[in-house]
């Protein structure tokens, strides 16, 4: 059997950091196992383009284990190429990268390491809304320039007590951000979801469901993206919803960078509509060096919180993933049941509610 694997280069850092797991070098920790059960793994960053090798591979490649840091982009077309392929499993979280509607039209099936790292998402999620309302980015450039003018900062600088902060999504990681938000007294906490908190997981972070998104936005100092991305998602924040933002209001988006209009928010930074904006997540990964989100800045020259796409990537997290991604192998392998809650795409169907409302 072939096992593709598409994953971020870790260069010197792989090799003086053995936890780096989800990199090219260190090859989830599988190649000696796969090895001694007789199967072949080919591991590359290689992505782009006819030549690469990913589109190479993919041609006869059974199982394809991709990663959201480094998306290899599945698309239908290749898809079709890809005859002996029966299995995708994304070492992490978020599956976007793969054409979904086409792997439930050919039967391959799609799986996650549901769970893996929605702490580590959650963690960063609060600590780019703080950084955002706090203005800490600018503050930080000053004092690395040899500047000191507190005003300067402190002139944009607010406290996260008492503001209203809102999740468009609230599974796994939207809860998550609500529940480490409630000893903030913030005013209050809203999501937005298709589908409702059961009753007592709202109550016990206090988070109102409000159903017209439009409606839900308005009512925000701060608005965090939480939801996968899919055809229902796919530029849900953009202009006209922007427009319904409260002005200075902060946005903050570590679930996929095309949920988000790269341009409708890099005006809205510039106009002064929006205070901030941070997140990992980007519409194309690797993001070219001139993408605008990141140098965009707020009239003041603050309000950029955006990092390479890693919060979901901390070491704890390869751990988690690697092991979960290894199990997914495993169970396919010996054609043992999957965990539910890991299986997206199953033989013809999807199997969750989060991908859409079908
Ligand atoms: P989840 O499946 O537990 O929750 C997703 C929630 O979004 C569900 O409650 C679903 O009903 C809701 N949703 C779907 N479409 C929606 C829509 N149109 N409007 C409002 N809500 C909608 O997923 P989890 O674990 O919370 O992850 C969410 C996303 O976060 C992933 O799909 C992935 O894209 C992203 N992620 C990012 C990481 C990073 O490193 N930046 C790492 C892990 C996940």
């Amino acid at each position: 059997m072939k096992v593709l694997a598409i994953l971020y280069d870790g260069g010197d850092a792989a090799i003086n950091e053995p936890r780096l797991l989800g990199t090219v070098e260190n090859k989830l920790g599988i190649q000696d196992w796969l090895a001694a059960e007789g199967h072949e793994l080919v591991v590359s960053s290689s992505k782009e383009g006819p030549d690469s090798d990913f589109q190479k591979h993919i041609v006869d490649a059974e199982v394809l284990i991709t990663t959201p840091f480094h998306p290899g982009y599945l698309t239908r077309d290749l898809i079709e190429k890809a005859k002996n392929l029966k299995i995708c499993i994304t070492a992490g979280v978020g599956s976007d990268h793969i054409d979904l509607n086409a792997a439930v039209d050919h039967k391959i099936q799609v799986l996650e390491v549901s769970g893996s790292n929605v702490v580590s998402v959650a963690e960063h999620v609060v600590m780019s809304i703080l950084l955002l309302v706090r203005n800490f980015v600018p503050a930080h450039e000053m004092i690395e320039r040899g500047d000191w003018k507190v005003s300067d900062v402190a002139r944009n600088a607010f406290d996260l007590e008492g503001k209203v902060v809102g999740t468009i999504g609230a599974g796994r990681i939207g809860y998550r951000v609500l529940q480490r938000l409630v000893p903030f007294d913030c005013k209050e906490l809203l999501y937005y979801d298709y589908a409702p908190l059961p009753e007592a997981a709202a109550k016990a972070v206090n988070a109102r469901r409000v159903e017209d998104l439009k409606e839900f936005v308005s009512q925000c100092d701060v608005v965090t993206v939480n939801c996968p991305l899919h055809e229902g998602t796919l530029g849900l924040v953009n202009s006209e919803l922007l427009a319904s933002f409260k002005k200075g209001a902060w946005l903050v988006n570590t679930a996929r960078g095309a949920i988000c209009d790269k341009d409708a928010v890099a005006e809205a930074l510039a106009s002064g509509r929006l205070a901030g904006y941070a997140g990992d997540v980007w519409n194309v990964q690797p993001a070219p060096k001139e993408h605008v989100w990141r140098t965009m800045k707020n009239p003041l020259g603050g309000g950029n919180g955006m990092v390479p796409h890693y919060s979901g990537t901390t070491l704890d997290a390869q751990a988690r993933y690697a092991n979960g991604a290894k199990s997914i192998l495993e169970n396919y392998l010996k054609g043992t049941a999957q965990e539910p809650q890991n299986v997206i795409v199953g033989l013809g169907k999807y199997e969750t509610k989060a991908y859409g409302q079908r």
